[in-house]
Formats: C-alpha cells, sequence, structure tokens
C-alpha cells in the first residue's frame, strides 16, 4: 500500500477549508493506504502560545480528527512532539536545506509580515520540519491543500539532494491536492484564502461552530455584483460564486458541472441557503461525535500512546538509515 502522511497544526478551530482541502482527504485514503496523520505542535510553537490552551488544543484536534473518521485501527494517529525522530530529522535536514530555499517560501513571508515581533528561527525553519514529517515515513503522497504545494517541492528538493549525496536514503513524496476544496476562499472576501486566524471570524467556518451561527455566515457570504446575477463557476470572475459552488461540491459530493445547471434560473440566495444547508448536515454529526470523544480523555490517551509507539517504531528505522549514512556511530 502506498504510504501517507499529513498533519494539521493543533487547534479545535479547524476550519471548514482545513476538512474540505486535508482531512476528507484522508479519512477517503485510509482504506487503500497506509496512513499515518499527526497533530504538529512543535509547528505550532513557531507562534507564541500559551500552554494550557497548547495543551488543550492538542486534545482538542485529537477529538476532532477522530470525529471526522479517522479511524485508529487502520491509520496511524499522533501527536508530532511525542515521536522524537521528527526534531531529531528536522536537525540533519537543516544542515541540508539552503537559506536562499527558505528565504523564498512564501507562507514564510506571509507570516513574518504578520507577526513582526516574533520572526523566530523556527518559524523560518518550519518547512524543514515538515519535510522531516514526510521523509521519517518515506511517504509517498501528501494529502493537504494547494497552500502547502512550496512546502512539498522543498521536501523533494531536500531529499533529492541528499540522496545524491548518500544514496536512495529517502522516498520522494508527491503532493496530493484535490481538484476542488483545496483551496477554500474566505466567506467576506473570497479573494483570499479562509483561515483560521483570520481576524473577522465572519471569513470562516469553524467545523465546531453552533450550526445556527454558520449558516448565518453562510448566507451572508459575499457574492458578486455584476450585472446579471448569474450562477457560474469562474474563480476569476465570480470568486464568491465560485467559492459556494465548490463548498457546496464538496458537502454534498456532486461535481460541479452537475451543480451549476440545478442554478440556472436561480438566485444567489438559493444557492447560499443549500450550502448553508448542506455543510449544516456535514458537521452535525461530526459534532455530536466530537463532544463524546473530547469527555473521554482515557480514551484520547490510549489512541495518542499507540499511534506515539507504532510511528516511532517507523521513524526510527529511517532515522538510523540517515545517521549510519552520515557516519555516525551508532551504539549498538
Ligand atoms: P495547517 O494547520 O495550516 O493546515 C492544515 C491543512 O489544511 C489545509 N488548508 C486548506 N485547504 C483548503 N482551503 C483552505 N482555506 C485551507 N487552509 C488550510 C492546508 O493546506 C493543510 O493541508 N504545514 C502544514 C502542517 C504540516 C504538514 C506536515 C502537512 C506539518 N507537517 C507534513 C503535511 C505533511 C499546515 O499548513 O497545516
Amino acid at each position: 500500500k502506498p504510504i501517507v502522511l499529513s498533519g494539521c497544526q493543533p487547534s479545535g478551530q479547524l476550519t471548514i477549508g482545513n476538512y474540505m482541502g486535508a482531512l476528507k482527504q484522508w479519512v477517503a485514503m485510509q482504506d487503500d493506504h497506509d496512513c499515518l496523520y499527526m497533530l504538529v505542535d512543535l509547528h505550532a510553537i513557531t507562534v507564541r502560545q500559551e500552554p494550557a490552551a497548547l495543551n488543550s488544543a492538542c486534545l482538542d484536534g485529537l477529538a476532532l480528527y477522530l470525529a471526522c473518521g479517522i479511524n485508529p485501527q487502520k491509520s496511524t494517529l499522533f501527536i508530532q512532539s511525542q515521536v522524537p525522530e521528527h526534531a531529531q530529522l528536522a536537525w540533519v535536514l537543516n544542515c541540508y536545506a539552503q537559506m536562499g530555499e527558505l528565504n523564498r517560501m512564501t507562507q514564510f513571508k506571509d507570516k513574518s509580515a504578520r507577526n513582526v515581533n516574533n520572526i523566530n528561527v523556527g518559524l523560518y525553519s518550519y518547512p524543514v520540519l515538515q519535510a522531516a514529517d514526510i521523509l521519517l515515513y518515506q511517504a509517498n503522497q501528501v494529502p493537504v491543500g494547494e497552500d502547502q504545494k512550496q512546502h512539498l517541492e522543498l521536501t523533494r528538493d531536500i531529499a533529492t539532494r541528499m540522496n545524491n549525496l548518500y544514496g536512495e536514503i529517502f522516498t520522494l513524496p508527491e503532493p496530493f491536492i484535490p481538484e476542488f476544496g483545496a483551496r477554500v476562499m474566505s466567506l467576506q472576501e473570497p479573494e483570499k484564502k479562509m483561515s483560521k486566524s483570520d481576524s473577522n471570524p465572519n471569513n470562516f467556518v469553524g467545523l465546531l461552530e453552533d450550526p445556527k451561527k454558520l449558516a448565518k455566515k453562510i448566507k451572508r457570504a459575499v457574492t458578486d455584483s455584476d450585472e446579471q446575477a448569474r450562477i457560474y463557476f469562474d474563480v476569476k470572475e465570480k470568486p464568491g460564486v465560485s467559492n459556494l459552488l465548490s463548498l457546496l461540491s464538496c458537502a454534498t459530493g456532486q461535481s460541479i458541472s452537475d451543480l451549476v445547471p440545478q442554478y440556472e434560473d436561480k438566485m444567489y440566495g438559493h444557492l447560499k441557503g443549500d450550502v448553508a444547508e448542506a455543510v449544516v448536515s456535514l458537521l452535525t454529526p461530526i459534532q455530536q461525535r466530537y463532544h463524546e470523544i473530547r469527555n473521554d480523555r482515557a480514551y484520547l490517551d490510549e489512541v495518542m500512546q499507540q499511534g506515539a509507539q507504532k510511528a516511532s517504531a517507523r521513524a526510527t528505522t529511517t532515522l538510523e538509515k540517515v545517521y549510519k549514512a552520515l557516519g555516525f556511530i551508532s551504539v549498538t
């Protein structure tokens, strides 16, 4: 089975964007792939976190993965900091990543522009830790949203560089980016990406938001003001409407080309009402499961512990291979 690895930063406030771009694919891949899914708490500390909040965000995130349908019997589900090999390989890869390469990372540029008071070295080398996450498990496919494409290219470049120096130590991973939903846009400003850290909460839909509130947000989404209020898919000309059509397609499983004719003589309000309804029926059962699981700390502990053990056993194999290739002396 092909090996799949992916992760999200820990937050109970994952958005419908995280779901469509990543989690939905993760769930679908579980049956015919060998999947590893994690919460990347080491990545999370590249911005300042309140310790108690980070602690519960990891539990929230884990419960949310489970509620969305990640099955720990099928997939390896773990918390990044509980598998020390991630930090160990990241150090090595730091020595094979070039400043010039990291300077080009658009996510670093965006994040450092937004947070000028804490442009730390970890934020800079964030994509190198991500490369370590992926290469440790020799992953073939990495299901992510479109914004992660550049990090995947860097991962391949670092892996290729090390393979050229030391022989085939790493598998080259491919990004797996869905056709629709890979870039869910902000509801009020559909030219920019939906993000959980947006200062305007009307721009995003959180997976755990109250259904009435989230339906209201969707119904207030910005649509496009051209002369004829027609409903069709065109990301450039109709960013707001296209975003709603993508959401509807992802939430219902109907293709865009099946959906568009159904709205031929309908108004924007119809479309928004249908999107709101589809998203609410997608999220309601997830939210119910979430609350049950989140309250079962013993179960969460068991999942974390087993996940960390399984992941670490696999990660060690790659780390040993790398250490040996570099010339480090093994203790055994
Ligand atoms: P994070 O937490 O920022 O995002 C998690 C996943 O959600 C996707 N995503 C979106 N997809 C569609 N529309 C959106 N508006 C949207 N916003 C976010 C992201 O593309 C991502 O797939 N760096 C990663 C975390 C990570 C990782 C890894 C991923 C660390 N190590 C190894 C894969 C493999 C990130 O951005 O997380």
